[in-house]
């Protein structure tokens, strides 16, 4: 039984994407598009990615349904900055750093989610409310004329926003791209979601060439043909942006004409709605699950892939978690573990031999052109 609140229609964009499909207006380029090698190997442009994306624009720590109900927090380490996200008594979501105010001891140090009504450092135990406001010090006295309001833990900009969490380092950062998402997330229901499972790959891949990995279908009907193949039409896609998000619908183009497009869940069985997430993510929207990939990079050639699987809600009987984990094991382990990361590896392995001086884009893959132009913008 299905007792998520979900919208009854799509956005007015996801609808239009939609109504392109069914025209069969394809998203083709006219032309080649060259990029130099050297985009993916250099460590000063790494340098320079880093300064201009990493650093300062809003990027994507994970689901709405990390944190499943107030008081609860979580460790984030992966973009290289020690945070705690934690959803404060009011549901609030709070981004933080993991550091002690008395003398910097890290705070917590599991992955969570835990309880955090009081968040204890393990040094002398100076407690933190959810809020990161400091309610409480040992031997108090000790610390004569203490502002306590003034150490709180350190917070970052943040936006809960459509059930996606962002945070940004930059704290003159705006978030009002990614608030623009809300009204195709929450057709989804994407806040309602239950988290199913999560898993961090490591792959030896710039990270950019596992983000180009879902900006075109080229590929689909070959790498993927022992797995999904079967499920999409090939080179069937249209695609628009919000702001620097860029949002695809991949279909079939004789099927959508005949079903009734105001018919949501029968939309969403006919169309494959993707985005990317300017700059390091992916959602994956199939009918019944969506499938968050985030891309954080720790050099050059090496990226952490986090893959989270959302589904309407907490599997309850032994046949729902198989149906789940088959769905799991299809994307998570073939599709993407093995073969779009697999691929990825093989790339960054052959551009850093040296040995070709450009990659070429086909009309088919204007959607990685288009994000490299973005990229190159934003530089
Ligand atoms: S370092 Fe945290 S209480 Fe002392
Ligand atoms: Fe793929």
């Amino acid at each position: 039984m299905d007792m998520m609140p979900r919208s009854s229609k799509p956005s007015p964009g996801q609808r239009a994407l939609a109504d392109a499909l069914a025209r069969g207006d394809a998203a083709m380029g006219t032309a080649i598009t060259r990029l130099p090698a050297r985009n993916y190997t250099d460590s000063h442009r790494f340098a320079r990615e880093q300064g201009s994306l990493f650093d300062r624009l809003p990027l994507l720590l994970g689901p709405s349904a990390l944190l499943p109900s107030p008081n609860l927090a979580v460790t984030h380490d992966d973009y290289g900055v020690p945070l705690i996200i934690s959803r404060d008594g009011d549901g609030q979501v709070h981004v933080m750093a993991n550091v002690c105010r008395h003398r910097g001891t890290r705070l917590l140090d599991v992955a969570g989610p835990v309880p955090a009504t009081r968040i204890v450092c393990p040094y002398h135990a100076w407690a933190y409310r959810a809020d990161g406001a400091l309610a409480s010090l040992p031997r108090a006295e000790c610390f004569p004329g203490l502002d306590k309001a003034a150490h709180g833990l350190t917070h970052f900009p943040s936006i809960e926003s459509g059930g996606l969490i962002w945070f940004a380092r930059d704290p003159g950062a705006d978030f009002a791209n990614e608030a623009a998402l809300a009204p195709d997330l929450d057709a989804f229901g994407l806040a309602a979601l239950h988290l199913y499972k999560r898993k961090t790959h490591a792959v030896a891949a710039n990270w950019k060439l596992v983000i180009d990995a879902f900006l075109e279908n080229y590929h689909v009907q070959r790498l993927h043909a022992a797995t999904i193949a079967p499920f999409f039409a090939d080179g069937i896609t249209v695609a628009d942006q919000i702001g620097r998000h860029q949002r695809a619908a991949v279909g079939r183009a004789d099927y959508l004409s005949e079903i009734d497009r105001d018919d949501w869940p029968a939309l969403r069985r006919a169309v494959t709605y993707t985005y990317q997430l300017f700059p390091n993510s992916v959602v994956i929207v199939s009918p019944d699950y969506i499938n968050l990939l985030i891309a954080m990079p720790q050099a050059v050639g090496t990226t952490l892939v986090e893959d989270l699987m959302l589904i309407s809600e907490a599997p309850q009987t032994n046949d729902a978690e198989a149906h789940w984990r088959r769905s799991w094991d299809l994307l998570d382990e073939g599709t993407f573990g093995t073969e779009d990361f697999g691929a990825a590896a093989l790339g960054q392995s052959g551009l850093e031999s040296g040995l070709i001086d450009e990659i070429l884009l086909g009309t088919l893959e204007d959607g990685v052109a288009g994000f490299h132009a973005r990229i190159e913008a934003a530089l």
